[in-house]
C-alpha cells in the first residue's frame, strides 16, 4: 500500500493534506475534528493582537455561489465559489493559546501535526506571538501576510497589506525567524505581480517555507435589489483559482527548488487536486473551501481517494509525484510539433471540431469532416471539442 508521508519543514507528516486556517480551524474543537478525519495536520485559526481583525469574526458571512455567481441554495456545483467576510481568532492569544496546547495534546495521540498562525500590526507584535506559540509547543508557525480582509479595512496594517509590501514583509520574516528556532513559513497573498521575487526575498529573510497562496477580493452584485452581496466586497476562492494557485507553485519551484519548501492552498478541492498540487511542487496542500461546505468528513475522504489514486498508479511515496509535472515543463520552443489526425469511419459530422478550427484545417466533407493537414497547426481544439472518443487524435510529426 502507498506510503502518504511526508516531510515538511523537518516533520514528518502521515499525509499531505492539512485543514487550512479558518474556520474548521477555529478553536480546539473543531481542529479535534479535522485531526479525527484523518487529516494530516491542523494549520489552526490565525492568532491575533488585533481586536478588530478579532472582532470581524463576530460579523462573518459567507456565501457559496454557483457559475453565474448566485447563492446556490441547495446542490453546490463542483466550479462553487465562496464569497466571504471574516477575520482572525476570536479569542485574544493568551486565551487562544490554550485551544492550541489542548489541540497538541490530542494530535499526538493521533499522529497529526498542529501548526501555528500568527497576525499582528506592528514587527513587536509578530515576534511576541512567533514566540507564544513556540513557546506552546507547535513546530512551525505560519505567518499570514495573505488575509485579504485588511485590504477592506482603512488603517489595518496586517494580513495582505504586509504582503504587498515586500520590503515591510521581508523585514517582520527576518526579525520573527531570528527571534524562533521553529521553522518559519510565510503565507502570501496572490494579489501581487511576482511571488517568484518575492519568495526568493522570503527565503533570504529566513523563510522555511512559503504557503502560496491565500485569497482573492471579489465584489458581487446581486441583480435582484441592486445591492452587494453580503453588504460589501469580500474574499472570494474556490476550485476555480486553483490553476492560479499552482502557477505560482510551478514557478517558484522552479526558480528556487529545495532551498524554499512548498505548501499549497487555494483551489485543491479534492484528491485529484492534492495530488496536481503535488505533481506542481507542494508537499502540503491546505484545503479550506471544501470542508467548509461538506463538513469534515470530506477531509476523510480526499486521504483515501489519495491512497487509492497513489495504488493505482504505482506511486510508493508522495516524494514520487512531488514537483514531477513542474520538472516536465517545455518552453514554447522546446514543444514536439503535432497534427490532427482525423478517424473518418467514427466521425458523426456533428460540426463542433468545424467551429473551433481557426486555421482552415477542419473541412467539411460529403458525410463526414476531414483534415487539410497542410494547414493544421496542431492547437488541439478539435480534439477537445469533439464528443466521440477516438474520432480525433493528436500525433506529434
Ligand atoms: C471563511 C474563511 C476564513 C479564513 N480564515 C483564515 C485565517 O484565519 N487565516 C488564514 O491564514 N487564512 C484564512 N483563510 C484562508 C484559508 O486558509 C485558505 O487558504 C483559503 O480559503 C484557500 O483555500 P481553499 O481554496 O481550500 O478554500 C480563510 C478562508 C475562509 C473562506
Amino acid at each position: 500500500m502507498a506510503d502518504t508521508r511526508v516531510k515538511f519543514c523537518g516533520v514528518t507528516f502521515k499525509n499531505p493534506l492539512a485543514a487550512a486556517s479558518a474556520e474548521p480551524t477555529l478553536n480546539a474543537a473543531n481542529m479535534k475534528k479535522c485531526i479525527d478525519s484523518g487529516a494530516g495536520a491542523v494549520i489552526a485559526k490565525t492568532m491575533t493582537d488585533s481586536a478588530g481583525m478579532r472582532e470581524l469574526t463576530q460579523r462573518a458571512k459567507w456565501r457559496f455561489l454557483d457559475q453565474k455567481h448566485e447563492v446556490c441554495h441547495g446542490k453546490v456545483p463542483r466550479g462553487f465559489s465562496l464569497y466571504s467576510r471574516s477575520g482572525l481568532a476570536l479569542e485574544p492569544p493568551d486565551d487562544f493559546m490554550k485551544e492550541i496546547t489542548e489541540t497538541i495534546k490530542y494530535a499526538r495521540e493521533k499522529d497529526a501535526v498542529v501548526i501555528g498562525s500568527i497576525a499582528s500590526t506592528d514587527i513587536d507584535g509578530w515576534v511576541s506571538l512567533g514566540k507564544q506559540m513556540q513557546d506552546g509547543g507547535v513546530p512551525m508557525v505560519e505567518l499570514n501576510f495573505g488575509c485579504p480582509h485588511p485590504k477592506l479595512m482603512p488603517g489595518m496594517r496586517t494580513g495582505m497589506n504586509v504582503g504587498q509590501d515586500f520590503d515591510y514583509a521581508c523585514e517582520i520574516t527576518r526579525k520573527v525567524s531570528d527571534a524562533l528556532d521553529i521553522p518559519v513559513i510565510i503565507k502570501v497573498t496572490p494579489q501581487v505581480n511576482d511571488l517568484v521575487l518575492f519568495s526568493e526575498m522570503l527565503h533570504k529573510a529566513g523563510a522555511r517555507a512559503v504557503t502560496l497562496t491565500n485569497r482573492f477580493i471579489g465584489f458581487v452584485p446581486d441583480i435582484q435589489t441592486g445591492q452587494p452581496l453580503i453588504y460589501g466586497k469580500a474574499g472570494i476562492g474556490g476550485p476555480w483559482t486553483k490553476p492560479l494557485t499552482l502557477r505560482w507553485i510551478n514557478e517558484v519551484r522552479t526558480m528556487l527548488g529545495d532551498k524554499l519548501e512548498i505548501t499549497g492552498t487555494n483551489g485543491a478541492y479534492d484528491w485529484r487536486d492534492i495530488v496536481m498540487f503535488i505533481m506542481s511542487g507542494a508537499r502540503i496542500v491546505q484545503m479550506c473551501s471544501a470542508v467548509m461546505c461538506y463538513g469534515y468528513s470530506w477531509l476523510d475522504k480526499q486521504v483515501k481517494g489519495l491512497e487509492e489514486f497513489m495504488d493505482e498508479k504505482g506511486y510508493k511515496t508522495i516524494d514520487q509525484m512531488l514537483g514531477i509535472a513542474t520538472d516536465s515543463c517545455m518552453e514554447y520552443g522546446e514543444m514536439p510539433h503535432e497534427k490532427a489526425s482525423v478517424n473518418q469511419a467514427l466521425c458523426k459530422n456533428c460540426g463542433l471540431c468545424l467551429k473551433a478550427c481557426f486555421s482552415g484545417a477542419m473541412q467539411q466533407g460529403d458525410e463526414t469532416v476531414y483534415l487539410n493537414e497542410e494547414n493544421c497547426v496542431g492547437c488541439g481544439g478539435c480534439y477537445s471539442v469533439c464528443p466521440v472518443k477516438g474520432t480525433i487524435e493528436m500525433v506529434k510529426c
